[in-house]
């Protein structure tokens, strides 16, 4: 059984995102810029937001931290997306959700620029990405294709299983695997799926995004299946000093002895979430310097 190691696929290419940035500032003097709105004070987003944040340093790409209480309104929320629009500065917006109870997700997500949607939440990409047009690919989605390549997979042909129909990760890996480059054949399980299993047995690839520990176990998967685990959930450990720690969607320990290859998490595709996000602030930077140069001196 192999591990497929997201960090070490995230640090590789954080190497060439961090040289675009170089060279894009030397050539036409641009800085990319990534905006980062949290609302609340949720600990898992706190860190998210942290992580992201020391990710765009690494990167030579400027991250502007905005943070919000949890008792502001919607209308101060969009009123700061909208400043984000309009500031040339700005490459990319992020507004790390979930938002906290009483703000409209759909409303937020619209507010967004779709030049300036490095998530690709808003409507506009999402109907690009639907129809192969030029767009932001959403982050996990986009980085789970890269890990399936980088574990050396090719999906032509075969039987993908998505466990999970998330707006952020089910829904749009789906679409993306069975993108004629991709090819697979894609199943998209769900809470409304009577038998889950009987799916899983006939897959060679399993993404499980379901946000719910024990969601696939070894005996769902059939000999050499290849499980991609997006899950990140926090379970009570006396043992350790955070008293957490984080297990994935799968059950790592009966899944590994049954799959041929399984992402660990941590680890895994975490790493890649937030590298997506870095590739594509860096190119809404790109596009946006050849599109309107007096941004771009500016
Ligand atoms: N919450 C969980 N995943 C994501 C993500 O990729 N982007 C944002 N903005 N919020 C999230």
């Amino acid at each position: 059984m192999k591990l497929i190691d997201g960090k070490a696929l995230a640090a590789n290419l954080r190497g060439e995102i961090a040289a675009g940035v170089a060279r894009l500032k030397e050539e036409r003097g641009v800085v990319p810029g990534l905006a980062v709105i949290l609302v609340g004070e949720n600990p898992a987003s706190v860190s998210y937001v942290t992580a992201k944040e020391k990710a765009c340093a690494a990167a030579g790409i400027s991250s502007r931290e905005i943070r919000l209480p949890e008792t502001a309104s919607e209308r101060e929320l969009l009123e700061c997306i909208e400043r984000q629009n309009d500031d040339p500065a700005i490459h990319g917006i992020l507004v790390q959700l979930p938002l906290p109870k009483g703000f409209d997700e759909k409303k937020v997500i619209d507010a967004i620029s779709p030049e300036k949607d490095v998530d690709g939440f808003t409507p506009v990409n999402v109907g690009r990405m639907m129809i192969g047009e030029p767009c932001f690919l959403p982050c996990t989605p986009h980085g789970i294709i890269k890990l399936i390549e980088f574990a050396g997979m090719d999906l032509r042909g075969r039987h993908a299983v998505v466990i999970g129909r998330s707006n952020i990760v089910g829904k749009p890996v789906a679409a993306l695997l069975a993108r004629r480059e991709t090819n697979a054949t894609v199943t998209l399980c769900h809470t409304g799926t009577p038998s889950i299993a009987r799916f899983t047995r006939e897959a060679d690839v399993v993404i499980v995004a379901a946000g719910r520990p024990g969601t696939l176990t070894g005996d769902m998967l059939k000999p050499g299946a290849v499980v991609i685990d997006v899950g990140v959930n926090r379970v009570a450990d006396a043992t350790s000093a955070r008293g957490y720690r984080l297990v994935g969607d799968a059950d790592f320990a009966s899944c590994a002895k049954v799959a041929s290859a399984i992402t660990p998490v941590p680890g895994g595709v975490g790493p890649m979430t937030i590298t997506m996000l870095l590739w594509n602030t860096l190119e809404s930077a790109r596009n946006k310097s050849l599109i309107c140069p007096i941004d771009a001196r500016g």
